[in-house]
């Protein structure tokens, strides 16, 4: 069993994006900003958007935190992304998710300069990202498909099995994995809550993406022996062992499915980690495309 590390690949990507960030300064060039809006004060969005700041700083690119109360209106928030917008020194944002109940999430996303979109959120580089076009590729996809290929993972005629069919997630994994490309070329089936004997389509595959929010959902019964795993889910469960008293759980039962894995990623330390690597680099692609 090999571990997909999202840890290391993650810091030899951002060694990599700071190399690049050192180049465009000596070169006289912009360097790049990324802003972040957060709405409200839940506690796993907060930890995510401040690891994405201080990622920012490691490789060297100027970020903008917005920070704004869970009262915040739909309006004001529209008002916001228009000054992101047109702010020319802002190469991408993002708008953590989810938003508080009384937002409306598509109005939100559909107002994002596509340019400028480096979640690949809106309509216009899902669409691009459907048809094979230069897109900014969603953060998660992308940091799997990174694992994939730097672990020189086999996809090419392979069954991938995704659980879970999310816009962030599980659809676009999917059309990547589907499409001619590297760590791509499978033949993929999406399965999801409405799936029926779901172990029948677990026990044939060669590559299992679990991203359905389940604890420790994929067992060892339902895997064959050589698979690959990539363990999306990161859920808080309550620990009261654990100081800060919960514990950060995957999909997968480790235990059970690792011994019979070729390759698995850990949780945390696997796709998490790859996620804000891939948010860098398409700030970083976003600012080099407009110079
Ligand atoms: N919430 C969970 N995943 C993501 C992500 O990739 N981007 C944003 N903006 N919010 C998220």
């Amino acid at each position: 069993m090999i571990l997909l590390d999202g840890k290391k690949t993650s810091a030899d990507l951002k060694v990599e994006i700071a190399e690049s960030v050192k180049k465009l300064k000596t070169e006289g060039k912009k360097t790049p900003h990324l802003a972040a809006i957060l709405v409200g004060t839940d506690g796993a969005s907060m930890t995510y958007v401040n690891a994405k700041v201080k990622a920012c700083e490691l490789v060297g690119f100027n970020s903008t935190l917005i920070d704004l109360p869970e009262e915040t209106s739909e309006e004001t928030l529209l008002k916001e992304i228009q000054n992101l917008n047109n702010n020319n020194d802002i190469d991408g944002f993002i708008i953590q998710l989810p938003l508080p109940k009384h937002i409306n999430e598509q109005n939100v996303l559909m107002a994002v300069n596509p340019d400028k979109d480096v979640d690949g959120f809106h309509p216009t580089n899902v669409g691009k990202m459907t048809l094979d076009l230069p897109s900014f590729l969603p953060a998660t996809p992308f940091g799997i498909l990174e694992l994939l290929e730097r672990y020189n993972v086999e996809t090419s005629g392979k069954h991938v099995v995704v659980i879970g069919r999310s816009h962030i997630v599980g659809r676009p994994m999917s059309i990547l994995m589907s499409q001619k490309r590297p760590a791509g070329n499978a033949t993929v089936t999406v399965a999801h809550s409405r799936t029926k004997n779901l172990k029948e389509f677990t026990l044939q595959a060669d590559i299992i993406i679990a991203a359905l929010g389940i604890p420790e959902f994929l067992t060892g019964d339902m895997i064959k022996d050589g698979v690959t795993i990539i363990d999306v889910g990161i859920t808080r469960v309550e620990d009261a062992t654990k100081k800060r008293g919960y514990r950060l759980a995957g999909d997968v039962d480790f235990k059970s499915v690792s011994p019979k894995s070729a390759f698995i990623t850990p949780v945390p330390g696997g796709v998490g980690p790859m996620t804000i690597a891939m948010l860098l680099k398409n700030t970083l692609l976003a600012c080099e495309r407009k110079s």
